[in-house]
């Protein structure tokens, strides 16, 4: 077996950065070689029945990364006694657990006890990616499953209403630096908001506007008459980009036309840096998908757990 010096060299300075169990793209090679083709075959199935499916995938893995490292704690159930993170105030939009169950299942059935939760999210995010249009990479494994899942935990995670600096702080925490976060925010590329997600920037912005005045005004009427005041559906939301169920750089062209959804999409052109990086990634694609591949593996690599769980929803 050749392991390239490069390699070897990329894997450490990960593992450094999180602190914990290297990852190595053939973990499971002798223990569960078929784990790859039953996630892709898995993913694709449940995407062609539900095309909500890969953006919830993806979600999903950002929000298991961000809360105690990529540990599987998102899947967790609440229990009687208590209250588990996918519960908790940032939960909206989690959605297709069930698909991470279904591969769970089947590579239980032909490789018991060798697989981990948070591997199978960390693939079946990847597979969302790339079956949406976007860049295919390889995916590191030996993630562990945590046993940790708390409600309030959902705190940790960037909020829509972020300025800047708050999200440049958040990421920080997890050794991720401001080309981080502007690569992985195009992860809002595919997939659909609520009102409640950017109410915030159409209706009683401050104390001077009703509108943020950073969010084009056709888009401002259209997000006002989707999501009224009072008596907003409560299933009412757009698609995070024009293009909402194909992975392309779509989302930065919008974000300098004053179309980002969010503040924290829009907040990217507040500073000189990111600035830069968007219109960069706007004007090509590709430089876009290098960007995220890098940006996900790293991400990725956030390090937390101590077991390999036998159900993704409970702890062994
Ligand atoms: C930068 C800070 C981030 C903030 C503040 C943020 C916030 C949000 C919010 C509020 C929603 C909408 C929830 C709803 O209304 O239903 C959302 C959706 C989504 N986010 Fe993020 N997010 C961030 C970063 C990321 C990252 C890093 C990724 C992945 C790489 C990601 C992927 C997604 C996807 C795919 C959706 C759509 C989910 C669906 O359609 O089911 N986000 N995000
Ligand atoms: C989100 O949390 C609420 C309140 O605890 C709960 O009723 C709902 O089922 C949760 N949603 C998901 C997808 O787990
Ligand atoms: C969060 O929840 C955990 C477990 O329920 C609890 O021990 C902890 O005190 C809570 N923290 C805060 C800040 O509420
Ligand atoms: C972002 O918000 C925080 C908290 O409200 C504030 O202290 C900070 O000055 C703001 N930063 C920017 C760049 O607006
Ligand atoms: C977790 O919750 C889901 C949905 O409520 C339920 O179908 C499943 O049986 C639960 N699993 C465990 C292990 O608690």
């Amino acid at each position: 077996m050749a392991i390239s010096v490069p390699f070897l060299s990329f894997v450490l300075i990960f593992s450094l950065v999180s602190m914990g169990n290297s990852l190595i793209s053939n973990y499971y090679e002798k223990t569960c070689p078929h784990l790859d083709s039953i996630v892709a075959k898995t993913v694709k199935e449940a995407a062609a029945k539900d095309i909500t499916v890969p953006a919830a995938l993806l979600r999903m893995h950002f929000h298991d990364c961000f809360v105690r490292g990529c540990d599987a704690s998102v899947l967790l159930n609440s229990t009687a006694k208590h209250k588990a993170e996918k519960d908790g105030p940032a939960n909206i939009s989690l959605h297709a657990f069930s698909v991470i169950d279904n591969v769970k299942k089947q590579v239980e059935d032909s490789c018991p006890g060798v697989v981990s939760c948070a591997d199978i999210l960390a693939l079946a995010a990847r597979d969302a990616v790339f079956l949406s249009g976007g860049p295919y990479w390889d995916v590191l494994k030996g993630r562990k499953d945590g046993r940790i899942s708390n409600a309030n935990d959902s705190f940790l995670l960037p909020a829509p209403f972020f300025n800047i600096s708050q999200l440049q702080n958040n990421f920080a925490q997890r050794g991720l630096s401001l080309e981080d976060l502007v690569a992985l925010s195009g992860g809002h590329t595919i997939g659909f908001a609520h009102c409640s997600s950017f109410r915030n920037r159409i209706q009683n912005f401050d104390a001077k506007h009703d509108v943020d005045p950073s969010l084009n005004p056709s888009l401002a009427a259209k997000l006002k008459s989707t999501c009224p005041a009072k008596n907003t559906p409560k299933n009412a939301g757009v698609t995070m980009d024009s293009s909402g169920t194909t992975f392309d750089n779509t989302y930065y062209s919008l974000i300098l036309q004053g179309k980002g959804l969010f503040s924290s999409d829009q907040a990217l052109l507040t500073n000189a840096q990111t600035k830069k990086m968007v219109s960069e990634f706007a004007a090509s694609k590709g430089a876009f998908f290098r960007a995220f591949v890098k940006s996900m593996i790293k991400m990725s690599s956030l390090n937390g757990g101590q077991e390999v769980r036998r159900d993704c929803r409970a702890v062994n």
